[in-house]
């Protein structure tokens, strides 16, 4: 059996694992710093197991000993946004946790592959490359499958259509300025710039680019775990089952759309070796415009980071 740890077992580790077990692909460890809950949630899920029938070993711990030999790492550890706060408002709090995270379990674990959802995203995701000095192809950060499954479930919802027929493509950071690509999105083929009229479609463009802020606006305490973990859980099992999956993650970028030294929102293939391969799309002017936007958006967030750590 494969060996998935989490570390962070808060709303959005805990509902990874939950989504995991389901899938009956690994075992699983839950890491948290709070005493006696990723030992409480790992026991109660792995209660659950008889009744949905799943062979799955589920554990909790308080230190990194439990992790050794996990194929995959993933970092959910660290605060998640209040009201009227920005991803990038988490910065300096989950840079220190997340750098921590990432090279104490590599000690355990030197051959997994790190999958990160903390927050900010693209900056975490380049923090735990920079501080295990992994190859890029083994740090990939969760943040474009969400950000298009948000896409596709406004889309359905204004076509009816079923999620299965839609297909989004929303790139660049993971942040207001992420790029939600409506020409290349479709149902069943069909352009979403023909299939829908341009007023629909930019409402969904702008409901998509705020979709975690109108989560975190309802729930008031916390913020979206549901559809995160679920990406992440999506990550994983193409991972481990090589399936050569085609989707938007955040990806090191080494000079694919002019970028440098940064992590960045791109259509990846996930495979047994990790982030397998960027696939470039020739964007528009338009487009291009909106990716240079969004990029500097996140190198801004990467700079202040580097002032706050040294690598
Ligand atoms: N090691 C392990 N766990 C930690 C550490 C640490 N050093 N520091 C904090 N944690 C744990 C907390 O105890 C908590 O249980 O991380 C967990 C985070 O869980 P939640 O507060 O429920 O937050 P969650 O919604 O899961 O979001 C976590 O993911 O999507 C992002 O923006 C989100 O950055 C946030 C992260």
């Amino acid at each position: 059996m494969n060996k998935i740890s989490i570390i962070g077992a808060g709303m959005t580790g805990a509902t990874t694992a939950h989504w995991l077990a389901e899938r009956e692909i690994a075992d699983l460890v839950l890491v948290d710093v709070l005493e006696g809950m990723p030992q409480g949630k790992a026991l109660d899920l792995l209660e659950a197991m008889p009744i949905i029938g799943r062979d799955v070993r589920i554990s909790g711990a308080n230190d990194y000993t439990e992790t050794k030999d996990s194929d995959i790492i993933i970092i959910t550890a660290g605060l998640p946004r209040k009201p009227g706060m920005s991803r990038d408002d988490l910065l300096s709090a989950n840079a220190e946790i997340v750098g921590t995270a990432a090279t104490e379990t590599l000690k355990h674990s030197p051959d997994a592959i790190y999958i990160v959802l903390t927050n900010p995203l693209d900056t975490m995701a380049y923090l735990t490359m920079k501080k295990t000095g992994l190859p890029r192809e083994r740090v990939i950060g969760q943040a474009g499958i969400l950000d298009s499954a948000r896409m596709r479930a406004f889309v359905a919802m204004e076509t009816g259509v079923s999620v299965e027929n839609i297909d989004c493509y929303v790139l660049g950071g993971h942040g207001d300025e992420m790029v939600p690509l409506t020409r290349l999105s479709n149902i069943a083929g069909v352009s979403l710039k023909e299939y829908l009229p341009a007023d629909k479609l930019d409402a969904i463009v702008i409901r998509t680019r705020k979709g975690g802020g109108e989560i975190v606006n309802l729930l008031k305490s916390g913020s979206a775990f549901y559809a995160p973990s679920a990406a992440c859980a999506q990550m994983a099992e193409a991972i481990l089952k090589d399936k050569h999956l085609i989707v938007p993650c955040a990806a090191y970028m080494d000079g694919e759309y002019g970028l440098e030294d940064m992590f960045f929102g791109v259509t990846v293939m996930l495979g047994r070796a990790g982030m397998e391969k960027i696939i470039e799309y020739k964007l528009d002017e338009d487009e291009k415009a909106m990716f240079d936007k969004s990029a500097a958006a996140v190198k801004e967030t990467h700079e202040a980071l580097k002032n706050l750590v040294k690598f």
